[in-house]
């Protein structure tokens, strides 16, 4: 055991949980003990679609979950939409987190072509079932060169979702508000991490608005698409590691057990 406060992070949109299977085994053997809870409506087991679905109500739901299962406060990080839950929860529950991290995301609302473009994608969830988001998502989450092993491995994930709990989180963004102002209000550390070939959040984006964020450092992964961690997870991870390690918990000795980062 150490002194790293628990880390929980919140996987993106169609994803779930297993998206972070690299972080987690690298986290723990830095000796963290780390949460990764699925979004309502996410996941293997996810029963019938979460009846209030906002970006809001996730924030309360990963809230709850934080206060039922880590030490308060926590290391709390989002990929994509789980950066939008991520500035919400921020913005309502700022004493029980002590660092963010947040990769691959924005904190904009949708322009009225993406609200489209989403609308577009609930129809085809109802007509084709969850394989049209397989053909929609798949070539914008990864970059052109991922290899057909991460190709399948990120397919599985967006197959075993249910429609349903796709088209909530799809009105979900679609409804969420701009928190580009509450940026400002933000005071504990945060990691800004994305791909240098992501196409949904690309680095210029990211870093206009990190910017806004006091005292906020930015880490570009080179080579890898909007799912930098599973395309590049051993750069991420040395950004996480290097966050934590020299930012949040400065002077703190890693576990013996600490996984070398093999980047
Ligand atoms: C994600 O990766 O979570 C999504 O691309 C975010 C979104 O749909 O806005």
């Amino acid at each position: 055991m150490n002194n790293i406060p628990d880390i929980v992070l919140v996987h993106g949109f169609p994803l779930d949980e297993a998206m972070w299977a690299d972080q987690v085994k690298f986290l723990q053997a830095l000796g963290a003990r780390v949460f990764t809870p699925h979004l309502p409506g996410f996941g293997p087991r996810a029963g019938n679609p979460p009846h209030r679905c906002s970006i809001s109500a996730f924030a309360e739901d990963i809230h709850h979950y934080m206060i039922r299962n880590c030490k308060l406060p926590c290391i709390i990080g989002g990929f994509s939409m789980g950066g939008y839950v991520v500035l919400a929860l921020l913005h309502r529950f700022a004493k029980d987190a002590c660092a963010a991290v947040f990769i691959d995301t924005h904190p904009a609302a949708d322009s009225p072509e993406a609200r489209q473009g989403r609308m577009k994608s609930i129809a085809n969830l109802q007509t084709d079932g969850i394989h049209s988001l397989v053909a929609q998502m798949l070539p914008r989450l990864l970059s052109p060169t991922a290899s057909p092993s991460l190709r399948h491995r990120v397919q599985e994930i967006i197959t075993r979702q249910h429609p349903a709990g796709m088209i909530q989180a799809q009105m979900a963004a679609a409804m969420r508000i701009d928190q580009t102002a509450h940026l400002s209000q933000i005071a504990i550390p945060c990691l800004v991490v994305g791909g240098s070939l992501d196409v949904i959040t690309p680095p210029d984006l990211m870093k206009n608005w990190q910017r806004n964020i006091n005292g906020s450092q930015w880490v570009e992964i080179p080579n890898a698409g909007h799912l930098s961690p599973i395309e590049a997870p051993d750069a991420v991870n040395k950004a996480i590691a290097g966050f934590i390690l020299n930012t949040v918990c400065p002077g703190l000795r890693p576990a013996a057990s600490s996984g070398k980062n093999t980047n």
